[in-house]
């Protein structure tokens, strides 16, 4: 079986856009590959949390991925730090790797760029970090949004220099795994684009129900139709793309049949709506707090995703090792 491997960089509180994006595809995947799931903390150091930053965002994010249906038995999802074979991997892969190119990585301008007071080699050493993650496990596929093309071609590139400075065929070559692009964008409710955490506009799994419907009561709306069966202008099929999503046919039907005939009340399409994203959340809600509060099961889950993933990559260290020639 072919597998699959991701990283999950600990920035926050899944929303709704995360949820039918990569969530969803790794709820599908847990089925079909031999997966494994991290969370990126080493990564998030980068920025420089606090040790209370760290600890908190990484179980916030295991809780969460946990609470929408990661099954830790079929996809063992552990912590980055707690695999130390990946950064004696991270090390090799940094002899071959050239300040040149690591420079010329778009994301690494960029934040050099937004953040010139730490412009640190951690930031500089990004893929390589991120190439031992996934090499030292002979992934195949690697599930990654458009942003991270470019890392996953430095990760084939040293996967390559590796092999052919040591004249071997030992690493294979990981492909990008696009698995959301027939996803649904979701949208955000406030007039035009995505929802996103950095766009202000997301609906938060752990938002209590108040909340939701605040935030859906305050969602982008117009005048209304003027025409019968009039195409909808963006704001108002963002709302429709959401109750797609979160309601019944017979719900999205309604709604839909009153725009056309120009009798749609936005007032009640949003009260339904948040009713209905409500709904959709509650349940994973109540998971997340009850794993918020379940250390235990938690700590046992992050200790079964390590012992996996430590057999996994120690396994491939020991070869790696032997290939350098530290016998
Ligand atoms: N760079 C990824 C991101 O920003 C996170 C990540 C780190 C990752 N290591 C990885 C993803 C290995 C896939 C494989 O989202």
């Amino acid at each position: 079986m072919e597998k699959v491997i991701s990283g999950i960089r600990p920035t926050g509180n899944l929303h709704l856009g995360n949820y039918f994006g990569a969530v969803k595809s790794f709820l599908e995947m847990q089925n079909e590959y031999d997966c494994m799931f991290f969370i990126a903390d080493w990564h998030s150091l980068t920025t420089h949390p606090t040790p209370e930053n760290i600890r908190r965002s990484v179980k916030t994010i295991l809780s969460e991925y946990l609470a929408c249906g990661i099954d830790p038995e079929k996809a063992p999802i552990y912590i980055q730090s707690d695999v130390k074979p990946v950064l004696e991997l991270y090390l090799y892969l940094n002899m071959n790797a050239y300040l040149g190119e690591l420079e010329r990585v778009t994301s690494f301008k960029e934040k050099a760029r937004t953040q010139p007071d730490n412009v640190n080699a951690g930031l500089l050493t990004y893929p390589t970090l991120m190439a031992a993650d996934v090499l030292a496990h002979k992934a195949d596929k690697v599930p990654v949004g458009k942003d991270q093309e470019q890392n996953m071609e430095m990760m084939r590139l040293f996967a390559r220099r590796f092999n052919r400075i040591y004249g071997v065929e030992f690493f294979k070559e990981p492909q990008s795994f696009h698995f959301n692009q027939k996803a649904v964008k979701v949208p955000g409710l406030d007039g035009s684009g995505k929802m996103g955490k950095s766009e202000g506009n997301a609906i938060y799994l752990c938002d209590d129900e108040a909340t939701i419907r605040k935030k859906v009561m305050r969602a982008v709306t117009d005048a209304g139709p003027t025409m019968l069966n009039q195409e909808k202008p963006e704001p108002i099929r963002n709302l429709f793309t959401m109750m797609e999503l979160v309601s019944t046919k017979e719900t999205y039907d309604y709604f839909n049949d009153q725009y056309n005939n120009m009798q749609i009340r936005y007032g009640d399409l949003k009260k339904q709506l948040a009713a209905d994203i409500n709904a959709f959340c509650a349940p994973i809600r109540e998971r997340i707090l009850d794993f918020q509060n379940n250390d235990d099961y938690l700590r046992r889950v992050a200790a079964m995703g390590c012992e996996r993933a430590s057999e996994s990559a120690q396994h491939t260290l020991d070869e790696v090792r032997h290939i350098i020639g530290f016998r």
